[in-house]
C-alpha cells in the first residue's frame, strides 16, 4: 500500500519529553468508472462468500471498491454512490486490513489510518473474517442525524448501511471478488478497539476478498 505522510511527523512536546506521532494517510488512485459487467449479469451472480484466500487486494481494486461503497459521484455536491436518508451521510466506512484499520474519506478519496496492526479477526465472530483481505465496518455517527429521535437514528442508519452493503455486493459480483455482509459481531469490543465515541454505533461489517 502506497503511503504518504499528511503532516509529516507531528512532534509533540509532552512533560518535557519529545513524543513523535505519525499521521498516516493513504491517497487512493482514482476509481476506474469504466466497464464492469452488465447490471443484469451482476444481479445474476451476486451471492455471499465465506471462504477467502489470503491474497491482498491491489490498491486499484480497493479504490474501486470503496468508491462503489460510499464514494462521491457528484463532486459539486459531495453526494454519494449510495443514497442516504435526508442526505445525512452518517455512515463512515472503516477498513480493516492486514496492516491497520483505516477510515475511508469519500471527499479526497483517501484512507486515514486510525489503528495500527491487524484487527481483522476482531471485526467478527466467524473464522473466515481473519482471512478476508479487508473487512469493512459501517459505523453510524448519530451526531450527524440532526432532528432524528433515537428510533429514527437506528432505523435510518441501518437502512443506509444496507445500501452501502448492496453496492459492495454488486461491485464484488462485477469484479470477481467474494463478500458477505455480517450482523454477527461483538460491537462493544470492536468499538473499543477502534476507539469510537459513544455517539458512533457499529451497524454492520462486510468481508471482502478473493474467493478461495
Ligand atoms: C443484515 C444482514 C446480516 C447478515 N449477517 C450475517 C452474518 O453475521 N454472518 C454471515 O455469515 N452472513 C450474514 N448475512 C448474510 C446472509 O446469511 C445471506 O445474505 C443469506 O444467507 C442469503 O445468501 P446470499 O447472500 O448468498 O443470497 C447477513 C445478511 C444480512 C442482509
Amino acid at each position: 500500500m502506497r503511503k504518504w505522510t499528511l503532516l509529516g511527523m507531528l512532534c509533540l512536546s509532552l512533560m518535557g519529553g519529545a513524543v513523535a506521532q505519525e499521521v498516516s494517510m493513504v491517497k487512493l488512485p482514482p476509481p476506474d468508472m469504466r466497464g464492469g459487467k452488465p447490471l443484469m449479469q451482476v444481479l445474476h451472480e451476486r451471492h455471499s462468500t465465506r471462504e477467502f484466500s489470503a491474497k491482498p487486494l491491489p490498491q486499484q481494486e480497493l479504490s474501486n471498491l470503496l468508491w462503489a461503497a460510499a464514494g462521491v459521484n457528484r463532486p459539486q455536491t459531495g453526494q454519494r454512490t449510495a443514497p442516504t436518508a435526508r442526505d445525512w451521510r452518517e455512515i463512515d466506512v472503516y477498513v480493516a486490513t492486514a496492516d491497520g484499520v483505516y477510515l475511508y474519506e469519500p471527499v479526497g478519496h483517501a484512507l486515514r489510518r486510525v489503528v495500527a496492526g491487524d484487527l481483522r479477526a476482531r471485526t467478527g465472530v466467524q473464522d473466515f473474517v481473519a482471512m478476508a483481505a479487508v473487512n469493512l465496518i459501517y459505523v453510524a455517527n448519530f451526531e450527524r442525524m440532526s432532528g432524528a429521535d433515537s428510533e429514527q437514528k437506528s432505523f435510518y442508519s441501518a437502512t443506509d448501511s444496507g445500501f452501502i452493503a448492496q453496492n459492495v455486493y454488486l461491485y464484488c459480483a462485477s469484479a470477481g471478488l467474494g463478500t458477505v455482509v455480517r450482523g454477527s459481531l461483538d460491537r462493544e469490543a470492536l468499538a473499543a478497539a477502534l476507539g469510537l465515541k459513544p455517539q458512533q454505533k457499529i451497524i454492520l461489517a462486510q468481508s471482502v476478498g478473493y474467493p478461495k
